[in-house]
């Protein structure tokens, strides 16, 4: 039987860098399904399509190929805006959670990380991680990321940026973001990566 791991929290919390050394520690397959919503919203941007179509969006998330998900590309800012834009439509999150269900299935074990994993794709999971860490800090490690790639970046900006996204994400009708009853909690607030992972490790293996 496959061994799902869900994991789940706001933006910029460190569920990605996490679930990608849960993954490889473990060797199971690894799924960023917030790049599955920014695909689909770059199909659309690229086509010249609108956002707020929701027969046309479903189209795009039907197609969406998840073998060929380019981190680099999808990361842009204006992409992740957009995708959290389409994120609130019904059909787009259905055809888009009937994929990530798919790839959740696969042999011997999945990493999963999102917004909705441990509630809506992958409810059975025996393991449920909810990552946050306070708005602050996110725009923080945000901010010093951008300028450590050499970029510009403002840190009200990102800051103001970070708490829109969480309203959007959390006051949604269909699948907002919340931790599911059975998750355990990570607060990365006040926690370096590896002791978060040394934390997510222990659980982990409480349950295989
Ligand atoms: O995590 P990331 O920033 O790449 O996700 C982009 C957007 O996709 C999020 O702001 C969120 O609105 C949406 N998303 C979602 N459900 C998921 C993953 C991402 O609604 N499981």
């Amino acid at each position: 039987m496959t061994f799902i791991i869900a994991i789940d929290g706001p933006a910029a919390a460190g569920k990605g860098t996490l679930a990608r050394r849960i993954a490889e520690t473990y060797g199971f397959h690894h799924l960023d399904t917030g790049l599955t919503y920014r695909a689909t919203a770059r199909a659309l941007l690229e086509a010249g399509l609108p956002l707020d179509d929701e027969a046309v969006a479903e189209r795009m998330a039907q197609a969406v190929d998840l073998s060929g998900l380019d981190r680099a590309v999808l990361a842009q800012h204006h992409i992740g805006e957009a995708a959290s834009r389409i994120a609130v439509m019904p059909a787009v999150r259905c055809a888009l959670v009937e994929a990530q269900r798919r790839f959740s299935a696969r042999s011997p074990g999945t990493v999963l990380d999102g917004r909705d994993i441990g509630t809506v794709v992958c409810p059975q999971a025996p393991v449920k991680l909810y990552v946050t860490a306070s708005p602050d800090v996110r725009a923080r490690r945000r901010h010093d990321e951008v300028i450590a790639s050499g970029g510009v970046a403002d840190y009200q900006t990102i800051l103001a940026d970070v708490k829109k996204r969480d309203d959007r994400d959390m006051g949604r009708a269909d699948s907002p973001l919340k931790p599911a009853d059975d998750a355990h909690l990570l607060d990365t607030s006040e926690m370096s990566i590896e002791a978060a992972f040394q934390a997510a490790k222990t659980i982990i293996d409480a349950a295989l």
